[in-house]
């Protein structure tokens, strides 16, 4: 198996103009909730990345035709799903194929569904999910031996539902059932992600009835049908902060376009605590975010929320930047109970942090990072490895970027743009 790695000439200070993608973890959910059509949908503004392609497979599996040839253009025609049943290795390779779940119980009562391990950032059950759909009257039975979920209704009802936890996963997928149940349903204590807004827009333009998405309920008034559409998915959120976090890393001054200010406004606000500046602007086209740092950071505290509070994705590339603090930063992480694999590996850079029943780090900012051999454990731990080797002095070496590629479109492109000195080497 080919192994490939990122190289990256550290100390570079990032400058010029970087054009955010399309959101991941929208397209990750649309892309599934395509299927209540049984019509076609055209989905712009797509990333090219790893999870999407997976996702293309795992229609295509179904009986989905998936044409995603030109540029970021994805169409999906559902009027030849046949097959309910998603067991193959691509549906358990990935998180996000769980929104299969409700797409498929929604359309046609019934699903047979692959399920991923827990992963790396902790166990990751999906009982909200279960609870959801069983609210609405289906029968789901859980079959862990082989990681399976059944589930099969007569009929789906409308429902009053309380998440016991804040859950973007169990959020989208219940509403993806809900929107086609009969009857009105009421969804409480839910997740305001930008992303689940961006999920019940698309909904409702293939004909469904969901108010109150980014609040902490949402009123869903079953459809017998929906129809297909056109929709251009929002830009991604993560990945803007990960340039913005990068820009301050490395003392730069960069021009992030193509974002949505307000879903930036956490990581704006602790960028600025820390000493950084951060300007927004509309070039007439796009928004666009301008974050320009000349100092090492003031130590800042973090505490990861669910949106809008600071995302638990942007909190592993917000410690590689708190490692040159001038001072001691802590960040708590409350999403996850397993998040800090990156920790290691900032330590063999010489970072000083330590950690505190497993959700608390301390992390004792030094002059400067320095270059090494890293392995990335996770998405988001990857891209706080490339934060980390970009401001470093001397070369670092970041291994296991299959799992960067899972949710960074072209990010070595876009970094050398910025005057990155970062090469894709393989062996
Ligand atoms: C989504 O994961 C994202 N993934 C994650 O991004 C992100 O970190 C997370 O939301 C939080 O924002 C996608 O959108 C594909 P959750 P999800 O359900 O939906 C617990 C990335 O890097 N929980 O909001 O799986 C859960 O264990 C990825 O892009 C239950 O207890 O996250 C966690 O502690 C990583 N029961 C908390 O809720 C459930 O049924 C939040 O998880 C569901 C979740």
């Amino acid at each position: 198996m080919l192994k490939e790695w990122y190289e990256i000439k550290g100390g570079h200070r990032l400058e010029g103009t970087v054009t955010i993608s399309g959101a991941k973890n929208a397209a990750v959910a649309i892309i599934p909730a395509a299927v209540l059509a049984g019509e076609t949908c055209v989905l712009e503004n797509l990333p090219h990345i790893q999870d999407v392609q997976c996702l293309k497979e795992i229609l295509e599996e179904l009986g989905v035709t998936v044409d995603y040839t030109d540029g970021d253009c994805m169409r999906i025609d559902s009027r030849t799903l046949t097959n309910t049943k998603a067991l193959s290795e691509a549906v358990s390779s990935m998180r996000a194929s769980y929104y299969l779940l409700g797409a498929l119980l929604g359309r046609f009562h019934e699903v047979e569904l692959a399920l991923p391990g827990g992963c790396v950032i902790g166990a990751r059950p999906i009982d909200q999910h279960l609870k959801g759909m069983r609210a609405l009257g289906a029968h789901v039975e859980l079959d862990c031996e082989r990681n399976i979920v059944r589930a099969k209704a007569e009929r789906l009802i409308g429902a009053e539902i309380y998440f016991d936890v804040v859950s973007v996963g169990a959020t989208i997928n219940v509403m993806l059932a809900a929107c086609m149940a009969e009857g009105n349903t009421v969804l409480c204590n839910v997740a305001k992600e930008p992303h689940v807004v961006d999920v019940a827009n698309f909904l409702n333009m293939m004909g469904a009835s969901v108010k109150g998405a980014g609040t902490d309920m949402i009123r869903i008034s079953g459809r017998p049908r929906l129809h297909g559409c056109g929709y251009a998915i929002i830009p991604d959120q993560i990945e803007t902060g990960t340039f913005m976090i990068a820009s301050a890393a490395t003392m730069g001054d960069v021009i992030i376009k193509n974002v949505i200010p307000t879903h930036m406004e956490a990581i704006s606000a602790k960028l600025m605590e820390s000493g950084a500046r951060v300007i927004e602007g509309d070039d007439g086209r796009d928004f666009y975010l301008r974050v320009i740092m000349n100092e090492r950071p003031r130590p800042i505290n973090v505490k990861t929320l669910p949106y809008p509070g600071f995302p638990t994705d942007l909190q592993q590339p917000m410690m590689a930047y708190l490692c040159a603090a001038a001072g001691v930063a802590t960040i708590n992480e409350t999403i996850f109970e397993n998040r800090f694999n990156h920790v290691k590996e900032l330590r063999r850079m010489g970072a000083s942090i330590s950690l505190k029943d497993n959700n608390t780090a301390k992390v004792k900012g030094i002059p400067a990072l320095r270059g090494a051999d890293i392995y990335a454990t996770d998405l988001r731990a990857g891209a706080s490895l490339i934060v980390a080797g970009l401001a470093a002095s001397g070369t670092t070496n970041v291994h296991n970027i299959h799992f960067i590629d899972r949710g960074y479109e072209y990010l070595d492109k876009k970094l050398t743009g910025l005057g990155a000195q970062i090469l894709r080497k393989e062996k």
